[in-house]
């Protein structure tokens, strides 16, 4: 689709010629800025980071990788850049002893995610973080790799504190995906699960201009320090349409019966439909085709599967519940192209390497903080404020403010 606005800002005579420019509902196809980070081509189910397809950095490279590519710009040339970057990150992975102390509170209060926002918060403060418009390039780097490196210690960490158990320190011998397993269980990491993990970790860094990473670049625009942009994107994170899905995902695989018929799928799949419901895990605002994430955790999937009989069975339940829904909703919504999204196999495979439902989402923050940061570094190079406006649709302006009455 051809955007409605040109990437570069309208000039002054456009908007007095034109008036103001009407976007459509939610912004789609609207072209806001421009990026180096990634990108996302709906129609061909294609997205890279920075040039390199996605799918391709999951299946060769580590996350550590990938997060340098992201801040930095490349991918490390060779070992020697490779051990620097992944020392600069492990060592930033610590809580602080400020947030150690109120996790007993925030674990109790609501969702990991609700802890891992204020968590977040009092990490910037603790750290001293000053806003961005204040601050020179290499101290916005230092907050936004501490930020992306401690927010898997403080999921890990709320989750233990919730279940009563005591957090468990983080690793500096594991690669990400082995230590989110680590710190979560407190055992040593199923190498096969840690590598499911960690791919699956790499594929959802960033994902063009959705929800959390835009909220982000908005508060970016600000000037504001990287730990409120952070916080602002986990907090749009939170809404199940964004990232809130895998484990409902899953919820709908355990509310099909496994060993009920076709019909039986059909009908449990149809009685949603009928109820208006949207079935989690399928559809997406950008892809028209196959979400490559999706084809990529499937894959996924389908290796962890062959572990065990009860792994696989839940796999082939998945495909099924994924083969009859698309039909059904081919039929429920004919061409829109209703496929599954990333979060449908997110939710297996997180299930599959042990990663508990409550944690998913949490683990997809772990992984997108990396992108928020480098969106919000590269934001924060660019000095105007994101700054839209809305068309007002209440009463009739001005209206005489009424006696309070008696
Ligand atoms: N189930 C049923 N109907 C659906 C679904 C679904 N999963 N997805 C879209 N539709 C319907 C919509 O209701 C819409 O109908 P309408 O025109 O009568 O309002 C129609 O299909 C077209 O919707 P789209 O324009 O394709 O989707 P939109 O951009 O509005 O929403 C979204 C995308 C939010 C992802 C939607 O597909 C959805 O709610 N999916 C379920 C939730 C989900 O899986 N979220 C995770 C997304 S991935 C991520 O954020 C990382």
């Amino acid at each position: 689709m051809e955007p409605h606005v040109p990437p570069t800002e309208p000039t002054p005579t456009a908007i007095a010629t034109d008036g103001p420019i009407l976007a459509p509902r939610g912004l789609a196809g609207v072209v806001v800025t421009d990026t180096e980070v990634g990108d996302v081509r709906g129609d061909e189910g294609f997205y890279h980071y920075r040039g390199h397809s996605a799918v391709d950095l999951a299946r060769s490279r580590g996350l550590e990788d990938v997060w340098a590519l992201m801040v930095d710009g490349e991918l490390p040339a060779d070992e020697e850049r490779r051990r620097e970057f992944r020392h600069e990150v492990r060592a930033r992975r610590s809580l602080p002893a400020a947030v150690r102390s109120v996790l007993p509170h925030l674990a109790g209060a609501g969702s990991t995610l609700d802890g891992l926002r204020t968590a977040l918060s009092l990490v910037g403060q603790e750290e001293h973080m000053r806003p961005l418009l204040d601050t020179p390039e290499p101290r916005r780097r230092d907050d936004a790799l501490r930020l992306a490196a401690v927010t898997p210690t403080i999921v890990a960490a709320l989750h233990r504190t919730a279940l009563g158990e005591p957090p468990v320190e983080p690793r500096g011998d594991l690669a990400p995906g082995a230590d989110l397993l680590w710190m979560l269980t407190g055992e040593e990491p199923d190498p096969e699960a840690a590598r499911a993990l960690e791919t699956y970790m790499v594929t959802t860094v960033d994902h063009g201009f959705n929800a959390s990473t835009f909220t982000a670049r908005v508060v970016a625009s600000t000037g504001a320090d990287v730990a409120g942009c952070v916080v602002a994107a986990v907090a749009a994170l939170s809404g199940p349409l964004h990232g809130g899905a895998p484990s409902r995902a899953l919820d709908l695989l355990d509310a099909i019966p496994a060993d009920g018929s076709d019909d039986d799928v059909d009908d449990a799949i149809r009685s949603r439909l009928e109820r208006g419901e949207r079935l989690m895990g399928f559809g997406h605002a950008v892809y028209r085709t196959d979400d490559p994430r999706s084809v990529l955790l499937r894959e996924i999937a389908a290796e962890l599967g062959r572990r065990s009989d009860e792994a696989s069975a839940g796999v082939a339940h998945a495909r099924r519940v994924e083969s009859r829904a698309v039909a059904l909703l081919a039929a429920h919504r004919p061409g829109r192209e209703l496929r599954t999204n990333v979060e449908f196999y997110a939710g297996v495979v997180m299930d599959l390497c042990g990663v508990p439902r409550s944690m998913f989402t949490p683990v997809f923050a772990s992984s997108r903080a990396i992108g928020w940061t480098a969106n919000v570094l590269e934001q924060a190079r660019d000095p105007k404020i994101i700054r839209p406006s809305a068309r007002y649709t209440g009463p009739a302006a001005p209206r005489p403010v009424p006696p309070l009455a008696g």
